[in-house]
């Protein structure tokens, strides 16, 4: 018995030099030391032994065993290690490869030129304001001086909440709402969404933007207004530019006039950029009606204003020269990487 015991532990440690995963060395394990392996199987028949032969095979049975777990012990060590090491070298960075560059978002042309604007504006001594995109009938044609059955309400057709809620047309109904809040001197621009009932194609929508303008104090006149634009006009499309102002209508000021810049491209010869005309419109202003004053409890005996709209659409697709308003709202990145 003392022989078979030799022989396992010699066998044992053969086997355990040669084992290279930890798999086959669980399996050697459980063959040498297990409840049905070969040491066990010889300790079983330790009752067949005389009392003289028992502690000495029992002795060296244990030796055997401690020798062969200690053996397993070193190989598992080392078998760890030796993963540790290839995972550190399969996994080891090359820090001079060069880097996967993240996929970049950028400003959407019409926020792009927005911030433009806003910034001129802000240069200028103006604050931002915003109002609701869901207004009053009131505030949006009302308090404008455009009373029901006004012509102007044809071209401004919109979408209705109820009979006196719609989304609102224009950003004009802000200038309102500015002046019942605020008392002169007032100087603000109001970016925002506007809705009109129209359906799309290339130049119109549904769904766009303008851009408010609004000057109110003691002794403001047409000439702040033409000087104010045309600050505004050199200072986004170069000092170079010409502008020109056009007698217009609008119900809430009086005089009122559409402010056009001379075409970039062929400085008033006429081409097909501003279709022949020379010029090319770029915003609806004028002098704020003094009924429109009196509306929002501000004396027009003591103060006057100024205001402009700007068509926020308009003006981005004249500055990159694009030429159908649905490439705004359609997410193309071959369309928006270009900005
Ligand atoms: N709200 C006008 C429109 O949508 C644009 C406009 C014209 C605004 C003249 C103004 C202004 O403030 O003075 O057609």
């Amino acid at each position: 018995m003392l022989n078979a015991l030799q022989n396992i532990k010699e066998q044992a440690a053969q086997a355990l030099a040669q084992v290279s995963d930890p798999k086959a060395l669980e399996e050697l394990r459980v063959k040498y030391l297990g409840k049905k392996g070969e040491l066990t199987g010889i300790l079983k028949q330790m009752g067949k032994l005389s009392a003289e032969e028992r502690p000495k095979v029992g002795a060296f049975a244990n030796e055997v065993r401690a020798s062969i777990e200690a053996l397993i012990e070193e190989k598992a060590a080392a078998l760890k290690a030796a993963l540790q090491e290839q995972k550190l070298k399969a996994e080891r960075l090359d820090v001079t490869m060069p880097g996967k560059a993240a996929p970049m978002g950028k400003p959407h042309p019409l926020s792009k030129v927005l911030d433009e604007v806003g910034e001129i504006f802000l240069g200028m001594g103006f604050s931002i304001v915003e109002g609701p995109e869901v207004e009053l009938d009131y505030y949006n044609f009302e308090a404008l001086n455009i009373p029901k059955n006004h012509p102007a309400r044809d071209t401004q057709d919109t979408f209705y909440i109820t009979e006196n809620v719609l989304l609102r047309t224009q950003t004009s109904p802000v200038q309102v709402r500015t002046m019942e809040k605020q008392k002169p001197p007032i100087r603000v621009i109001a970016p925002g969404r506007v809705y009109r009932s129209d359906a799309v194609d290339a130049t119109h929508s549904p769904l766009f933007h303008q851009i408010e303008g609004l000057v109110v104090d003691k002794g403001v006149t047409m000439a702040d207004l033409k000087g104010t634009l045309e600050m505004f006009t050199k200072r986004l499309y170069g000092e170079d530019s010409v502008v020109r102002f056009r007698p217009h209508h609008f119900p809430f000021t009086e005089p009122s006039a559409e402010m056009d810049v001379q075409c970039f491209s062929c400085h008033g010869e006429g081409c097909r950029l501003c279709k022949g005309e020379g010029w090319i419109e770029l915003l609806g202003c004028g002098m704020v009606h003094p009924k429109v004053l009196s509306n929002c409890g501000i004396d027009p005996e003591e103060y006057s204003g100024f205001a402009f709209g700007i068509g926020l659409e308009r003006l981005v697709m004249r500055r990159y020269n694009i030429d159908d308003l649905r490439l705004f709202y359609e997410n193309d990145l071959r369309f928006l990487d270009q900005f």
